[in-house]
């Protein structure tokens, strides 16, 4: 037993739960997301791709969900939790990199100052897909939070919003529709940018965290399981 470390607590349950949510919900997310993506390629029916995109879609909303509580957790949970522990450019943020720079091989109850530069980057991708992957919903499958709306924007008669179903042309204006098609086309290009975003930095995030663990020996992975770190005592 290492007599100068100390189990310490630094990630809450609700941290935890999170983490692994998102984890599962946006590897979901890219195998349907590549489904999609690749239909045409492998001949997928357009009643499959119905079913792909709903699937995804329903997926989508966990991940949302589970996203906007971190969101908000950012301002109101507890210690590392917080924006101020967890993003770069904060207060104390330039003399963090400076020591960083200077010693890497020192511990953190949280992340270091690399890894705050990947939550920022992860968040921003992940925000992205989660506001284009919202509107996208509405105007493909007529899904909530828009679907609605935009059923009614291009219907002929608004009284029978029920008769409009994804790939079909009953009670649709074909100017209209083209109008909401040319909408969409900029916000499933930012969809598939942000993806091949987040393609880059998972793996990228998965590398910083093995190689922090070989340099701080604190126990960094399984951390995000039990929530304990094993720190000097005197940190
Ligand atoms: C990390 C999260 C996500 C990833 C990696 C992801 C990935 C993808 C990919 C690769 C596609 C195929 C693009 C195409 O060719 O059309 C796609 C399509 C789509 N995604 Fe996501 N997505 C995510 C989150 C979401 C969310 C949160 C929603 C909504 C709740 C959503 C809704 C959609 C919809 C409706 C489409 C179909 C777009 C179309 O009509 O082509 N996505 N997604």
């Amino acid at each position: 037993m290492n007599k100068t470390k100390t189990l310490t607590y630094v990630w809450s349950r609700s941290i935890r739960l999170f983490h692994w949510i998102n984890v599962i919900t946006i590897s979901l997310l890219i195998v349907f997301g590549l489904i999609i993506f690749n239909s045409k390629t492998l001949g997928v029916s357009v009643d499959a791709k119905i079913l792909l995109k709903t699937i995804h879609v329903s997926i989508g909303y966990i991940f949302a969900i589970n996203l906007i509580v971190r969101l908000v957790m950012g301002f109101i949970g507890s210690s590392n939790e917080k924006w101020s522990q967890t993003l770069p450019f904060m207060k104390g943020y330039k003399k963090e990199l400076t020591d960083f720079k200077r010693s890497p091989k020192q511990v953190y109850t949280g992340h270091n100052p690399l890894g705050k530069l990947m939550v920022l980057a992860l968040l921003i991708a992940m925000t992205v897909q989660m506001a284009t992957g919202l509107i996208l919903a509405g105007t493909d499958i007529y899904y909530p939070p828009l679907g609605q709306h935009f059923a009614k924007s291009i219907a002929v008669d608004e009284t029978q919003l029920d008769a409009i179903k994804p790939y079909s042309k009953v009670n649709v204006d074909e100017e209209r529709y083209k109008q909401l098609r040319e909408f969409r086309s900029p916000i499933i290009t930012a969809h598939v940018y942000a993806f091949y975003a987040l393609l880059a930095l998972i793996p990228l995030h998965i590398l910083g965290v093995i190689i922090g663990e070989r340099r701080e020996k604190s126990g960094l992975i399984s951390a995000m399981i039990t929530g304990y770190k094993f720190l000097p005592k005197k940190l």
